[in-house]
């Protein structure tokens, strides 16, 4: 699927190298150690999803998860590649759109997403919603961790700031409502600073 999203993203990477977006880092998300520490994530065949350079995906691996990262752009998934090779971590990486994922029905326990739903405009949010639901296990957990609305949205579009309704609107089609926190991250700058980070169980 190439449209607009697609090609700002493509666009984006070819601007500006990964290891210089403001996403990437050495630690995993903020807000991920804990809930996995509470034993709200279940360990088995894990999706990040949006995984970027791979941060998230060398953590939850090292934490036991099985995992598979997908991202729209090549450029971060060649360097994540990199990483995990001098990491000696085997995680496969998948070159696909979130909205049109290339595995069977039913196939994940776990996804999780940071920061790539909040970059979808309202209209192509139920085709995410659809994706998500198809590959996940009944029961299986989709955990997102997004901006929250309570912070300056700048004028140009996305990154979305939004609303829990938002993404109630949009996933309680397919899913149970588990649970709702937030973080906020005084260092950033005053739009970045609020997370949302939401549990969803598929019906
Ligand atoms: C803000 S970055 C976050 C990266 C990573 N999750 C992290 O926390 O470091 C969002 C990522 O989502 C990816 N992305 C955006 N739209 C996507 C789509 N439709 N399908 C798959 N990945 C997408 C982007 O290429 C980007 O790497």
């Amino acid at each position: 699927m190439r449209d607009e999203h697609v090609e700002r993203w493509l666009q984006r990477y070819r601007e500006t190298p990964p290891e210089q977006m403001p996403w990437h880092r050495e630690e995993p998300a903020e807000g991920l150690e804990e809930t996995v520490r509470r034993g709200l994530l279940p360990r088995g065949l894990t999706l990040d999803l949006g995984c970027g350079t791979g941060t998230d995906l060398m953590y939850l691996a090292r934490q036991g998860y099985q995992v598979v990262g997908v991202d729209i752009a090549p450029e971060p998934l060649r360097f994540a590649r990199e990483r995990f090779h001098r990491a000696g971590l085997d995680i496969p990486l998948i070159r696909a759109d979130a909205r049109l994922l290339p595995f069977r029905d039913a196939s994940f326990d776990l996804i999780c997403d940071s920061g790539c739903f909040h970059t979808f405009a309202p209209e192509i949010r139920p085709l995410y919603a659809r994706s998500v639901a198809r590959v996940l296990k009944p029961d299986g957990i989709l955990f997102l961790r997004e901006f929250h609305a309570d912070q300056p949205q700048p004028p140009e579009g996305g990154p979305y700031r939004l609303k829990l309704e938002e993404f109630l609107e949009v996933f309680t089609p397919y899913f149970r409502f588990l649970s709702a926190g937030e973080i906020y991250l005084p260092d950033l700058p005053p739009d970045r600073r609020r997370l949302h980070l939401i549990r969803l169980q598929r019906r």
